[in-house]
């Protein structure tokens, strides 16, 4: 497939300065250059540009709410254009919030073609806040609540559609720190959740199996990969780390089931921090990992 590289250098939604060197990160790490070893056309449209951050406390629950807006409508028409070119869009963040602009275009891309939408929330949290519940103001805990239609509405109808996308399309997994409302919310919207406590009583390849239950050859899958999902022992480079995550091998195995699938046609690689990394070893880690997103294996597959 003919993958398009986008960078969104901001972390205007997230509480800790340093994900707007995420996609540099990622290139320094090879992305581009490992995806095409494994014949993968990939195509770099450098980084997308959008306001600084005035790092200001929150107005009504929200931080920089104009400064995250401009970022996400720049985010949307990128990429939805590479998929109208019928390109797989990997968007470099940057935080979490921009998974709005990036899944809202997805969903727009979903409804034009009459395709069916699946969305693959890797995450240590569930970002399903409101400016009522959240604990901080920071938008990149509220993407996925906005996405369902729940927040302001300058955010919610970026994709010209309200709401964006189903609570029923989406499979968290990995979860392990869901703000107390934020709980609640997660329970009435019914949203569809692998946490940590799941994993480890079922294992990775049951989680995976449920998640990516019901694909069809009509499904759009979206992976949106926080790099927070993983263990910060192994990957150290992210603002808000939480214990507890999956191992590389757990990770490996996640990855590698999305790849099986042959279903994955969009990407997010998010809340990479480079400046709280070590060698850039969590860049060089997402990379591994989505060199297995992309197939890569031990042995031929059968
Ligand atoms: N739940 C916390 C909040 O809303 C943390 C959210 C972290 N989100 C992320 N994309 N890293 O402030
Ligand atoms: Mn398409
Ligand atoms: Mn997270
Ligand atoms: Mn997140």
């Amino acid at each position: 497939r003919s993958v398009s590289l986008i960078g969104a250098p901001t972390d205007i939604g997230a509480g800790a300065r340093g994900a707007s060197m995420g996609p540099e990160a990622m290139r320094v790490a090879n992305l581009a250059q490992t995806l095409e070893g494994h014949g993968v056309e990939v195509v770099d449209r450098g980084n997308l540009s959008g306001p600084y951050n005035p790092w200001q406390p929150p107005v009504n629950g929200y931080r920089h709410l104009p400064e995250v807006t401009a970022w996400n409508r720049a985010v949307h028409e990128a990429v939805y254009a590479e998929l109208q070119l019928g390109r797989l869009p990997i968007l470099l963040g940057g935080d979490h919030c921009l998974g709005l602009g990036s899944i809202s275009a997805v969903a727009r891309h979903c409804r034009e073609a009459g395709k069916k939408l699946r969305v693959l929330w890797l995450d240590a949290h569930a970002d399903f806040n409101t400016s009522a519940l959240t604990p901080s103001g920071n938008i990149h805990g509220m993407p996925v609540a906005c996405l369902c239609g729940f927040g302001p509405q300058e955010l919610i109808e970026i994709g010209g559609h309200v709401p964006a996308i189903s609570p029923k399309w989406v499979r968290q997994i990995g979860i392990r720190s869901v703000d107390e409302g934020e709980k609640r919310f997660v329970h009435e919207q019914d949203l569809e959740v692998f946490d940590m406590r799941y994993i480890d009583e079922m294992g990775m390849r049951h989680t995976m199996e449920l998640a990516l239950a019901t694909l069809d050859a009509n499904t759009h899958l979206h992976v949106s990969f926080d790099v927070d999902f993983l263990d910060p022992e192994i990957a150290p480079g992210v603002g808000t780390t939480i214990p507890g995550g999956p191992t590389y091998r757990e990770a490996q195995l996640c990855m590698e089931m999305i790849a099986d699938t042959g279903r994955m046609a969009s990407l997010d690689v998010m809340e990479l921090n480079p400046a709280l990394d070590v060698r850039n070893k969590t860049a060089l880690l997402a990379v591994d990992l989505i060199e297995s997103l992309f197939g890569k294996s031990t042995l031929m597959r059968k």
